[in-house]
């Protein structure tokens, strides 16, 4: 089996920083109560950048960190829940845009773990020598999913677009994998498609709105539960223990998950990134992002090894152990 190496990082955000302040005079909340209930200050929200262009943005800087040309890429795997059309896929935008042709390309669906799945994915088609090299990217513009009147919803997401390049390599890179789902819990967390709506439909279809609905503490429990469960996993599959461990990457949705899981692991806060103050949830991005972020602020340097751990709608979750 070969060994998979992650060789670059991009990431793009918009430039409009939007404050909690600024969401004050929209819906019926406050700096205070953002900023207590789940850690975020401010968020970027596209100013009309759409999923595509803004994961191109970050595809490009990861080539660039990696140092490779796009004819190397045999795969483009993109993880959203925002893609600008259904058809073509937002993957097979990037390849144009970036003009990666001897890629095939994909899109994926998996929400906030959609970058954890994209590395799975990538990692086992490196692995069974299907591919040399991979780029992985997780974007979204969840602004354009969002009820703007709803501040139960509006206030934690943001947009953005993370990027890395998975390749064959000498050295193990990537130590232990996990993805799990469980759909039965997919109410809890959802935005609605377009509805059946043709000559022969026997019900009257429904207006759509595609728009996210939450249920925050179900969303809440989980998390916390599903992160101390896949760490532990991680860890076991490893061989390594927490102490091996230079920090934890956790998707970016809410400080107090952080908080609780980090109690109930028993693992000090301090080994937790965080970057959600800054951006929100940027959901398939979100991992993306902080990795990018703490590997270029030298936070991470190269051979420290670092969990990645999420979840999200679907239910989804899973995590990785990598060395950067
Ligand atoms: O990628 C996964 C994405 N989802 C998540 O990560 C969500 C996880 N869940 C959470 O982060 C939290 O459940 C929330 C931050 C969404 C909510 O925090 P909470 O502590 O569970 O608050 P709550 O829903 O119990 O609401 C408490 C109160 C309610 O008022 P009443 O009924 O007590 O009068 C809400 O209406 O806070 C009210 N509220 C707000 N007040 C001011 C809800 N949203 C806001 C708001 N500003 N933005």
């Amino acid at each position: 089996m070969n060994k998979v190496k992650i060789i670059g990082t991009g990431s793009y955000l918009p430039e409009n920083i939007v404050k909690n302040d600024d969401l004050a005079k929209i819906v019926d909340t406050d700096d205070e109560w953002i900023r207590t209930r789940t850690g975020i200050r401010e968020r970027r929200i596209s100013e009309g950048e759409n999923t595509s262009e803004i994961a191109t943005k970050a595809a490009i800087r990861a080539i660039k960190a990696a140092n490779i040309s796009v004819d190397e890429i045999d795969f483009i795997i993109v993880a959203t829940s925002t893609p600008d059309n259904f058809l073509p896929s937002t993957a097979c935008m990037i390849q144009d845009n970036i003009k990666a042709l001897n890629a095939t390309c994909f899109d994926i669906s998996a929400a906030c773990s959609g970058f954890i799945y994209a590395l799975d994915i990538g990692t086992q088609f490196i692995r069974s020598g299907r591919a040399d090299t991979i780029l992985i990217i997780g974007a979204e513009i969840l602004s354009k999913i969002l009820d703007w009147k709803d501040r139960s919803t509006c206030i934690l997401f943001g947009d953005g677009a993370a990027a890395a390049v998975l390749k064959k390599s000498e050295t193990e890179g990537i130590f232990a994998t996990y993805t799990g789902s469980d759909g039965r819990l997919g109410d809890a967390l959802e935005c609605s498609a377009i509805p059946v709506n043709n000559p022969y439909v026997k019900r009257k279809a429904e207006k759509a709105k595609a728009v996210v609905k939450m249920d925050g503490k179900e969303i809440f429990r989980f998390a916390v539960k599903i992160m101390e469960k896949s760490i532990k996993k991680l860890l076991k599959d490893s061989g390594y223990s927490a102490d091996d461990i230079k920090g934890i990457i956790p998707h970016q949705a809410n400080f107090r998950i952080i908080e609780a899981a980090s109690k109930r692991l028993n693992i000090n806060l301090d080994k937790f990134y965080v970057n959600l103050d800054k951006y929100g949830n940027t959901s398939a991005a979100s991992i993306g992002i902080a990795l990018d972020e703490a590997v270029r602020n030298d936070i991470f340097k190269r051979g420290d090894k670092v969990l990645l751990v999420g979840f999200g709608g679907g239910l989804t979750y899973g995590g990785a152990l990598i060395e950067v």
